[in-house]
């Protein structure tokens, strides 16, 4: 987590700092801060709460070209003035900004105090500042170079010195960190979304590399080579996408992005001739594709739910075994990689610490492994052996919507390329393509029906606690529904197998806890309203998310019908109404939409 920028060339560097910030913060936004080189020495301000904070509490005049900034999410110590961003040394002359864990924090703060530095901060940061300053190195660069050889954990540090100001030192060890080159400027940041202002010319640092970087260029090297030569690249982020236009909040303009997004991702990707896919970004021939026996998707959180979703797609196009597994569970128990096995890494930001290890623990065991991640260039897109880029644009607002959408239409298309190497007929083939082509439409046409959905979910602003049903497709989109519901509005939701409620949950059901079921028109129809006979039987409430062709039987109080498509892509138009009800309950009730307490955009850390 945290989000960290640079500047260094011949503008001043607090605006474009806190611009990058600005951009930033959903990485981290409980304290933010900056530090810029000026002509009569540094200076550091740092500010509890977020980067508007931070501006408040910043001098007026501030003149300086070259400085580093962080907003932060509080790992060690918690978020208070001391604690935030940038760390310097006792005499203050090292400046630093740090994404990422040091694991071995505790015995270099431990030796440090015991040579008899005082230590300002609770921070695993902290230590390095000190460590820097006290290398008997020449440059800056191998200042930094000597420290990190004795650091473990992860990283994305920027390091200026106010005895070197034409510099800025930058390093990488398991948390992101993007260069931009500029004319005769030079930009850092955590992702290239905080650059795309400035510059289209970035070069993402592997981990190891570090790079000394001047108003004029940079060099890129790591422990063992002095230069490894890295190249810019172009990146085609439109900086304009991300600003948030006539919507209130991100979230909400990303949800009515939607059909607009889904149609430039399923763009040339619609095989008609043979009824499949174009997949190129996969890197495995078709006939390469029927090699695989089982597919395994993971992700955290939100992704691993709508991993659930794509397995289950999988198992009904391609008849393989699939499933999915939560990449941060997946990693710590020694999981089984299988040589014919498609493992799937599904990830927004391309960065979840969690999901990244577990790929690299893949491939490291000869396992084969594609992604399904929006960031291009993000590390998880580049560790994967292929993939599905999601082009669903920036996603800014914390609680994840249109990717996920994104997501499982990715799934989808997998799913059918895996089919029609397999059993799927060209008919069948053909109805899944059909399929996707209307969704765009269909999802359009659940959005504006916002105002019906605003007030359903007023109702439920009063719940104490609220269950959210489904059954085998439905259950992601109830896991997922429950997940955005708790993310944004802080309200108690838990979901359940609609089949297991009987077994144990039912004892919960009063009034005061309405159950949100998902009912698709596929063959457990009857057996869900069966359920729902047994929630009213017991007084409880049931908003129910389906179709107008499915009678109820009167058990709701209240329904949002969506429109049918395929059996296998209707759970996808099921999630729709269920973002708009989260957001609307969490309106009500006066959240921090984009910026819920406690989380973060991208986990970067373990
Ligand atoms: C939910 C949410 C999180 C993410 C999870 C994985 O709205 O956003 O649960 O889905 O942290 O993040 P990515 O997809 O970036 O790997």
């Amino acid at each position: 987590m945290c989000g960290i920028v640079g500047y260094i060339g011949p503008n001043q560097a607090a605006p474009v700092i806190l611009e990058g910030l600005h951009t930033l913060e959903y990485r981290g936004y409980d304290s933010a801060g900056l530090g810029v080189l000026t002509a009569r020495g540094p200076k550091v301000v740092r500010a509890v709460g977020r980067v508007r904070d931070l501006e408040e509490a910043l001098p007026k005049r501030l003149s300086a070209t070259v400085g580093i900034g962080h907003t932060r999410w509080a790992t060690h110590g918690p978020a208070t003035q001391e604690n935030a961003h940038p760390h310097t040394d006792a005499e203050g002359r090292i400046l630093l900004v740090h994404n990422g864990i040091i694991d071995n924090a505790a015995q270099l703060r431990a030796a440090l105090t015991a040579d008899g530095v005082t230590l300002q901060s609770d921070t695993d940061t902290e230590a390095l500042a000190h460590l820097i300053a006290r290398s008997s190195a020449k440059t800056l660069e191998d200042k930094v170079l000597e420290t990190l050889g004795k650091v473990t954990g992860t990283y994305a540090i920027a390091v200026a010195d106010a005895k070197q100001p034409d510099r800025v030192v930058v390093a990488r060890q398991g948390s992101p960190l993007v260069l931009g080159v500029g004319d005769h400027e030079m930009f850092v940041a955590s992702d290239a979304t905080a650059l795309v202002r400035h510059t289209s010319s970035v070069v993402h640092l592997d981990d190891g590399e570090l790079a000394v970087v001047t108003a004029d260029g940079f060099r890129t090297f790591t422990a063992e080579s002095n230069d490894t030569g890295k190249q810019p690249q172009t990146v085609d982020l439109d900086a304009v996408q991300a600003q948030i236009g006539e919507h209130d909040t991100f979230m909400h303009k990303e949800i009515h992005e939607q059909p607009e997004s889904l149609r430039r991702m399923l763009s040339g990707r619609l095989d008609d001739r043979f009824a499949t896919a174009r997949l190129d970004g996969l890197q495995i021939e078709a006939r390469e594709l029927r090699k695989f026996k089982r597919v395994k998707a993971i992700g955290c959180g939100s992704a691993y739910y709508i991993g659930q979703l794509g397995a289950s797609m999988i198992e009904d196009l391609a008849r393989i075994p699939a499933d999915a597994e939560a990449a941060s569970e997946f990693r710590y128990r020694n999981p089984i990689i299988e040589p014919d096995t498609l493992y799937v890494a599904v990830s927004q930001s391309g960065e979840t610490a969690d999901t990244l290890f577990a790929v690299n623990e893949i491939q490291r065991k000869g396992g084969t492994v594609v992604g399904l991640v929006n960031v291009v260039g993000s590390s998880i897109a580049r560790a994967c052996d292929g993939g599905i880029y999601l082009h669903a644009g920036p996603e800014v607002s914390v609680a994840s919507t249109k990717v996920l959408t994104h997501m499982g239409v990715g799934f989808a298309l997998l799913a059918l390329a895996l089919g029609r190497v397999r059993d799927l007929s060209f008919t069948e083939g053909k109805r899944i393509l059909d399929g996707l082509r209307n969704l765009p439409d269909q999802v359009a046409e659940i959005i504006a029906k916002e105002d019906e959905i605003a007030s359903v979910a007023k109702e439920l602003t009063h719940a104490q606690s609220l269950f959210f049903i489904g059954r085998v497709r439905g259950y992601p989109v109830a896991r997922e529904g429950a997940q955005k519901l708790k993310e944004i509005s802080y309200l108690h939701a838990e979901a359940y197998q609609a089949s297991e409620l009987k077994h144990g949950p039912l004892a919960l059901i009063i009034p005061a806890m309405p159950t949100v079921a998902i009912i698709p028109d596929d063959e457990l129809v009857d057996r869900n309203i069966g359920a729902l006979h047994e929630i009213t039987a017991r007084k409880g409430k049931v908003v129910a998310i389906t179709h107008s062709e499915i009678d109820l039987e009167g058990t709701e109080v209240a329904r949002i019908d969506v429109p049918r498509n395929e059996v296998e892509l209707d759970p996808l138009l099921l999630t729709i109404p269920l973002q708009l009800l989260a957001y609307h309950v969490a309106t009500a009730l006066g959240r921090d939409i984009d910026r819920p307490r406690n989380l973060a955009k991208s986990v970067t850390v373990e």
